[in-house]
């Protein structure tokens, strides 16, 4: 009997910080390190179409990211219209399905209209799901999904009595996939920073102290290692202990 393959994450999800102190350690400016940022995202991608990772979501810009000096927030924005142009191409003969998921309609009309394009052109491909996060977060995302469901009761699609769990689900973000069974963090802080709220409510955690623009496929490799030795319980006992109850 051969060994048994490791358990690949479906879905994994990624918040991808440090690029501002990896800028700084090199004395550069803090766009320095969002563009080093931008070959990390490439080398993850190609990470997950080689180990058949079928969904990866990176968080790229946060609700609360508009806090930043206005000089990085124009940089940010720059890079993003620059690797629209640059990288859609390249990602659909890759095979991958691009998403934008957040609150786009806060982007400039330029932007916003430019991750529709890109969305709409790579909507059939299936090689990989590209999930980036912009303008997102968790509590956002939880709001959005109670107002769009609260809007159907009041049309008297939905009966407000029968809002459970699952008739909720469909209203979130990324409700079309399965939810991310691993949830990698660079850079060293060990906190969630509203990304995904609702969808990673049984994630695996795995974080880093790499920076963001160092990572390379040895360190995926290490965190997809540590996720497929992992027991999953789901609030029920192991699978070792299950038969001496
Ligand atoms: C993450 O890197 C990228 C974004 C939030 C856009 P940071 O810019 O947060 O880098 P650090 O945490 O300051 O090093
Ligand atoms: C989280 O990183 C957001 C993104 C990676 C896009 P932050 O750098 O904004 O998070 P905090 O401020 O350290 O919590
Ligand atoms: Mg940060």
């Amino acid at each position: 009997m051969t060994a048994s393959a490791p358990r690949i994450p479906k879905h994994l999800a990624i918040v991808m910080d440090g690029n501002g102190r990896w800028a700084e350690r090199r004395h550069r400016p803090r766009s320095f390190g969002h563009r080093a940022g931008q070959k990390a995202v490439r080398t993850a991608v190609e990470y997950c179409l080689r180990r058949g990772v079928g969904a990866l979501t990176l968080f790229a810009f946060s609700s609360e990211n508009w806090n930043r000096p206005q000089d990085e927030v124009g940089a940010l924005m720059e890079l993003f219209l620059k690797a629209l142009d640059r990288e859609v191409d390249e990602l659909h003969g890759h095979g991958v399905r691009v998403r934008f998921v957040g609150d786009l309609a806060a982007f400039a009309p330029e932007l916003h209209a430019r991750m529709r394009a890109a969305m709409e052109r790579t909507a059939g491909n299936v090689a990989l799901a590209l999930n980036v996060a912009v303008n997102y977060g968790g509590r956002w995302d939880i709001a959005q999904a109670a107002r769009r469901a609260a809007a159907d009761a009041v049309r008297g699609a939905l009966d407000p009595a029968n809002l459970d769990e699952a008739a909720l689900a469909p209203y979130f973000c990324l409700a079309e996939l399965p939810p991310p069974d691993l949830l990698i963090r660079t850079g060293g802080e060990r906190r969630i920073s509203n990304f995904l709220l609702w969808q990673i409510a049984y994630a695996e955690l795995y974080f880093t102290d790499m920076l963001w623009p160092d990572i390379d496929a040895a360190e995926l490799d290490r965190a997809l290692g540590d996720f497929a030795a992992r027991e999953r319980r789901y609030g029920s006992v192991g699978s070792t202990r299950s038969a001496h109850a």
